[in-house]
């Protein structure tokens, strides 16, 4: 077996990871982790260290590790059928299963899924189906996506263009033209502190409807957006926000995707994030929930109406000329059936909802009165802390301070994964949705048990020393999966 000093010596030699520092990561100024096993919500590397995973790896392991059910159906399925296509027809008694299961899922009047492999690729194929829909409906110059500041879509070339973070635009010469986006719905930071939530979404709704003007509505094809900003810093829509901003979409013939590839299958304590706050799509994006991640598989759900018009379209056009090799993949099939009939079998959507709800006001409790706490908010078994120097005066720490990252290190070493958001000093949590309150309070109890990292941090000092930069934190870690340096054995292990 290889010792864990080779395997190191061979992951900065050869391995370009995503969301990372290339340069820090080969010269091995940056911590990395080997990990090896993993069970419920916890996972294990190779040096021994046994961590929480209060991010269920990037949200999606929503039913916890270690499942020898998903495991079972995946290695029957690889035994049986490894491989084939979806092309011209071709299905899978898993792959057709599970598109009955999601339709069943879906909010009514959505029935039919297109199978793809990961969010990314999932929204690449929503605006191939936005484009061809409004070419089928003549008129082709229907075409821009209108994304707000802040969603996260993905990191291809129309879904990074979507993503409304800056860090994913940065060198790659994005947004593409196509993509124009709007004002984030993100109550905290309003631009004016005496506004309403009320006033708020108002003024949400006003930017989009001056863009939608400035833009031409006969330019635009459809709006994007998560049911809640996830990547973009957790952020829960301000009351009223879909309320309002569906109306303008209608009225200007603007399609709605709503991308839950974060929300689907009962992180918000619902099966989805449109019932959660009562959206109305056109299509639906899918993906981590859909696998739990026991094998990649993604989906775009489209409504009757689309769905009444793709047929039209193939039967003047022909065959719908898009595809992956991998679409409704049988093994990813295998794997989401039997994940979502294990959702189902635990009540796992009920506990997103109630354990999350525990979780987020044991959070707030422990948390919310704290000098550099800003907000503490969430939704479903999602929450997020943000930092700020001075709340009161609505003042920011720089971000070269790389305060959030110091303080999910800090959680690290005690045990305990949250994930530092790319854009802003914004804690995460997203645990799996097998969550139980023990669990939780593991994550928050700072204060009580001293089990938490974040509130010692804060005491010592550590967190707001201008000087502290710390080192051995990667400079540009997109994702902010900040990997502290626990201790590291060179070697083998078991
Ligand atoms: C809302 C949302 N959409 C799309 C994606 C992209 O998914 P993937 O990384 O599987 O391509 C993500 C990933 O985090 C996401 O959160």
């Amino acid at each position: 077996m290889l010792t864990n000093d080779q395997l190191d010596l061979w992951d900065r030699a050869h391995f370009l990871h995503p969301s990372t520092a290339f340069g820090q990561h080969s010269r091995g100024e940056s911590p990395t982790r080997i990990v090896k096993r993993a069970s419920g919500v916890f996972i294990e590397d190779r040096d021994g260290n046994r961590l929480l995973d209060a991010f269920a790896g990037l949200y999606c392991v929503n039913v916890g590790y270690g499942r020898t059910e998903i495991a079972e159906a995946i290695a029957a399925q690889a035994h049986e059928l490894s491989y084939y296509h979806s092309y011209v027809g071709h299905g899978t008694e898993a792959s057709i299963t599970l598109a009955r299961m999601v339709a069943e899922r879906a909010p009514a009047h959505m029935n039919k899924v297109y199978f793809g492999l990961g969010g990314s690729d999932a929204n690449e194929t929503n605006v191939k189906l936005v484009w061809y829909i409004q070419n089928v409906l003549g008129r082709p110059e229907k075409r821009k996506i209108i994304s707000r500041w802040r969603g996260y879509h993905g990191s291809g070339l129309i879904t990074g263009s979507m993503t409304g973070l800056v860090p994913f635009h940065n060198k790659f010469g994005l947004p593409l033209p196509e993509v124009v986006h709007t004002e984030a719905p993100y109550y905290f930071r309003r631009p004016d502190p005496a506004m309403s939530e009320a006033d708020f979404t108002a003024h949400c709704a006003a930017e989009l409807e001056a863009l939608i003007e400035r833009e031409g509505a006969d330019t635009i094809g459809a709006f994007i957006g998560e049911p809640l900003l996830g990547t973009g810093g957790i952020v829960p829509p301000p009351a009223g926000y879909w309320d309002a901003i569906q109306p303008i979409l209608k009225k200007h013939d603007i399609l709605l995707i709503t991308d839950e590839v974060v929300t689907g299958f009962g992180r918000m304590g619902t099966m989805m994030g449109s019932d959660h706050y009562g959206i109305t799509p056109d299509i639906i994006t899918i993906a981590k929930g859909l696998t739990s991640a026991y094998a990649p598989l993604s989906g775009s759900i489209v409504s009757d109406d689309l769905a009444r018009i793709l047929e039209e379209g193939t039967d003047k056009f022909g065959p719908f000329g898009h595809g992956w090799t991998y679409s409704a993949h049988p093994i990813g099939a295998a794997a989401g059936v039997a994940n979502l009939q294990l959702i189902d079998s635990l009540g796992l959507v009920e506990n997103a909802g109630e354990t999350g709800a525990y979780f987020r006001r044991a959070m707030a409790d422990a948390l919310s009165d704290h000098r550099f706490v800003g907000d503490v908010r969430g939704d479903g078994m999602l929450a997020a802390v943000e930092l700020q120097r001075d709340p009161d005066a609505r003042v920011d720490f720089d971000a070269g301070e790389k305060v959030t990252a110091q303080v999910v290190a800090e959680m690290v070493r005690r045990g305990v994964i949250a994930r530092a958001m790319p854009q802003g000093e914004i804690i995460g949590f997203a645990p799996p949705l097998c969550l139980n309150r023990t669990e939780a309070d593991t994550i928050v109890a700072a204060r009580r048990d001293g089990r938490d990292a974040v509130t010692p941090l804060f005491s010592r000092g550590l967190v707001g020393a201008r000087a502290a930069r710390a080192p051995g934190l990667p400079d540009a870690d997109l994702t902010g999966l900040t990997v502290a340096a626990l201790p590291r054995r060179g070697l083998q292990q078991p």
